[in-house]
This record gives C-alpha cells, structure tokens and sequence, in this order.
C-alpha cells in the first residue's frame, strides 16, 4: 500500500466507524454469534497473493460486525463500562501510526515523557499525594501481578536473588477479600505464593473485607509460622462494587508490615470526584494502587494506571540491564521497561492525553455523576417496587438486583427465573446484563456506564426489566 492509497483508505476507515457509532443504537448489544460462526466464513488458508484492502470494508461489515459484542452501545450493562471514547480512537491511530516503542526513553523520548505527565496530572485529579508516581500497564491484572512480585521481593529481603519462589524459611501469604477479583487469585499464584498461601478472607453484609477475620487470619499464620507479605484492598469489587475499609486495613497492614495493594480497577475512575474520594480513605498508605482509565474514564482498552509509593524498589525488582540497552541518558531519565513486566511498551500516554486535552476534568467529572445518578435513580426504583429486591448497597453505577415474585423462597426457582430473565433481555439485543452469583444468590447485575448511556437508556432497561420479569 503507498502513501496515497493508505490516505484514502484511511478516510474511509474513519468513515467507517462515525458510521458505526452513529448507528449503534440499531445493532444487537451482544453478538447473536453462534460458536464458530465468525470462522466458517474466514478462509482457511491464508492468502498467497495480496489483493490490497479495497474488499476488506465490505468483509469486515458481513464477517465480522455479526461477532462484534458492543461495548459501547448505550444498551450495554454487561461487566463493567470499557468505554472508548473519540479523543482516545484517534490517539490510537496516532499510535499507531508513529509505529513507537517507547521501551527506553532514548527509545522515543516523548513516549515516557508524555507518560510521566498525563500520569502525575492523573495523579492529581485522583487527589493522591506525590508520594506516589505512575506508570500505565496494559490491564490491572498485570499491575497486581507486579505489586505482589514487589511485595515477595520486600517481604524476603530479594529472594529471587537467592533460592526463588518460597525457598525461605517462612511460606509468605497474601490475603485479600472472597469478593476480590480472579486477577488477584492469579497474581498470587503466577508470583509463587502458592494457593495454599493465598487466605480470602471473609466479607460482611455488604460484601466488604471484615477487618475482624483478617486480623485473626495473619494472627493464625504468625502461630503456624507463617509470614505475612501482602494484602489487596478492593475498592470497588467486580460482583458488587463492595468497598473494603481501607483505611482500617492499612492499620493492619502497617502493623504487620504487609505490603498494602489497592485494587481500585473500576471505582478509582470515580476517585475524580471529590465527593467519592471517602471511599478510598487510608489511600496514601498504599504501597501501590491500580485503576483502571480503560474502563470507566473513557480512554480505550487497554491503559491501565499504576502508582507505586516506592519506585526505586519497583525498578529493582523489575529491571535488567543487559549492554544491548543501556543508552547515555540512563541516570538521567526513566526508562518504563524496567517499572514492569514487558519490555515493549505502545505509547499508551496518548490515549489520556488527547481525553483530558478534549475533554477536561470538568468534562469527565459531569459524565462520571450522570451515570452515578442514573444509578440512583435505577436503585429508587428497584426500592420501591415489593417483587424485586437490592442484594447490595450502590456507592458507584454498578446494582445488583433479582426479582422475587410472589415471595418465592426456593433459591433454585429463583435462580431459573432471574437467569431466564437476564436470557430474555440479552437475547432481545436491546440492552446486555451478566448475570452473577452472590453468596449463593442468583442476581441480576446492572453496571451502567456506556458513553452513551443516557437516562432513556436506563429507564428502557427498567421498563424491559419489569416487562419480562412478570411473563416469565
Ligand atoms: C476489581 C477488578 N480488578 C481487576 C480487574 C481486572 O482488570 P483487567 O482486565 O484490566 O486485568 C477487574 C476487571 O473487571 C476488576 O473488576
């Protein structure tokens, strides 16, 4: 392809997805994609010969938008929001186009300088101190993955140094919430720990870390000779958006000399507004914190925020220094390969920068509320009504619901009924909910957040919700 056939294309590509966002409303939220289905279509060998990428739109129309799930239609409820906004589109084309890898700063030096910004002006709208600098992961998976890799390596002195995984005298443990997110279950085994070190403790009523249970959980571990490490804090748990008590499990923490991980993936995009800020109080005595910009703040998948207390720990543990990249400038500059697991790394920065440059703080602030009031104004209306019930508190956009009609008891007819539900809505292409269990407790999960989503968009969902629930 040359230069003028990429300028064409590339206007018709544009064209392409204004038309896709123009008309998403139209389209089935979640794909009616039969397993398979996509790739019965494709060739099964590739081509031999180019043919350039004249067809491709038309392909990509009969191909692949059946399989396309869309996450940004104002229907979706699904997961949580993956928003993906227009300033963030195009800084990935810019991206792209720059063909950039920024994993040194001699490497691309705007590509870690434009990262050190957006990440301290992200710093501060999140209202953290500067005690604490960022670097952008590819998903907070990653990141706790890095914290507990760090929190093993504080907690042993540098055993990797010496006899690796759990080659001390003490097996390290790790603790977090049963409602934490599978990402930390996953860390915690890709880092060493072992399961067996791993103890999810305990939730109350609403489905928050009791701090009771994780006191006598590490008091057990220190008798069986055991050495606490690490503790993950969920603000904003995936289930629920359940928030556990920071500020009591940083006491322990420091008590222990656990090294504290906030997981705030979904809620710290909310940390933008000042008057959510409670829910993270104890914040500043993170050893580290990962929120997710990729799902609620509106820059596409995949940039995730990392902020580490300690740098220089982060770095030694992370980096290595072979000859082939060491550059001039390296006690001079930071070079982001070594503040993580990967090596290369895209120039991600962008994303945040062209949001915050089209949008502001203000802009961001004004969605985060609409939809933190559409939630309110969805929880109101499940409150009133006697035939559905709330199985946990809102603090954010994310509701869990299920219908119990007539005071049915039976949890396997409720758990049919509330599935069929979710089935029906799903199917009707309309709007897209995940279904979850709940302590035992077949629920209906609501997460608003779309871009998109307006309060028409919440009141149909309610409507279709209701309309279902009482044929089924
Ligand atoms: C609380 C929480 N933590 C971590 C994750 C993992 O996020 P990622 O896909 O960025 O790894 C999620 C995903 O939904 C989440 O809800």
């Amino acid at each position: 392809m040359n230069n003028n056939e990429f300028r064409k294309l590339g206007h018709q590509f544009i064209d392409w997805v204004a038309d896709y966002r123009e008309n998403i409303r139209d389209l089935p939220v979640m794909s009616p994609a039969k397993p398979g289905s996509i790739r019965g279509k494709l060739a099964t060998t590739p081509p031999q010969k180019g043919e350039g990428l004249g067809g491709i739109l038309k392909d990509l129309d009969a191909t692949v938008m059946p399989g396309i799930t869309h996450w940004n239609h104002p229907g979706f409820f699904a997961y949580f929001p993956s928003n993906t906004t227009y300033a963030s589109i195009l800084a990935d084309i810019v991206a792209s186009g720059l063909g950039v890898q920024g994993m040194s700063w001699q490497t691309s030096p705007a590509a870690t300088e434009v990262e050190e910004v957006v990440m301290d002006w992200l710093r501060q709208m999140l209202g953290l101190s500067e005690a604490f600098t960022g670097v952008i992961h590819d998903t907070a998976s990653t990141a706790t993955l890095c914290a507990l890799i760090c929190a093993r390596e504080k907690t042993s002195n540098f055993g990797q140094n010496r006899n690796g995984l759990q080659g001390g005298a003490s097996k390290l443990v790790v603790y977090a919430s049963d409602q934490g997110h599978s990402s930390i279950e996953k860390a915690a085994l890709l880092a060493g720990f072992g399961k067996a070190n791993l103890r999810l403790i305990e939730t109350d009523k609403d489905h928050a870390l009791n701090p009771d249970k994780l006191l006598a959980a590490i008091q057990d571990d220190i008798v069986m000779g055991k050495l606490p490490c690490a503790l993950v804090a969920c603000i904003g748990t995936t289930a629920t958006t359940a928030v556990d008590p920071l500020k009591r499990m940083a006491e322990i923490a420091q008590k222990y000399r656990l090294w504290l991980h906030v997981d705030a993936a979904m809620a710290g995009s909310a940390m933008i507004l000042p008057e959510c800020r409670w829910l993270w109080e104890g914040v500043e005595s993170a050893d580290s914190i990962v929120l997710n910009p990729h799902k609620w703040m509106g820059t596409g998948f995949d940039l995730s925020a990392y902020y580490a207390k300690d740098p220089q720990h982060l770095i030694r543990v992370m980096s290595t220094n072979p000859s082939y990249l060491r550059t001039a400038q390296d006690d001079e500059v930071k070079n982001f390969r070594d503040w993580g697991i990967p090596l290369g790394r895209r120039f991600r920065s962008l994303k945040l920068w062209f949001l915050l440059r089209d949008q502001g703080v203000e802009g961001l602030q004004a969605r985060l509320r609409r939809d933190i009031a559409h939630a309110g104004w969805l929880m109101d209306q499940v409150d009133k009504k006697s035939d559905w019930e709330r199985l946990a508190p809102v603090p954010l956009q994310t509701l869990c619901i299920r219908h119990v009609p007539n005071g049915l008891k039976d949890e396997a007819l409720l758990r049919a009924h509330n599935l069929a539900i979710v089935d029906a809505v799903n199917q009707s292409g309309r709007a897209y909910l995940t279904p979850a269990v709940l302590k035992g407790k077949q629920m209906i999960r609501v997460s608003i957040g779309a871009e998109s989503t307006e309060r028409k968009d919440v009141e149909a969902l309610w409507a279709q919700l209701q309309d279902v629930a009482q044929k089924g």
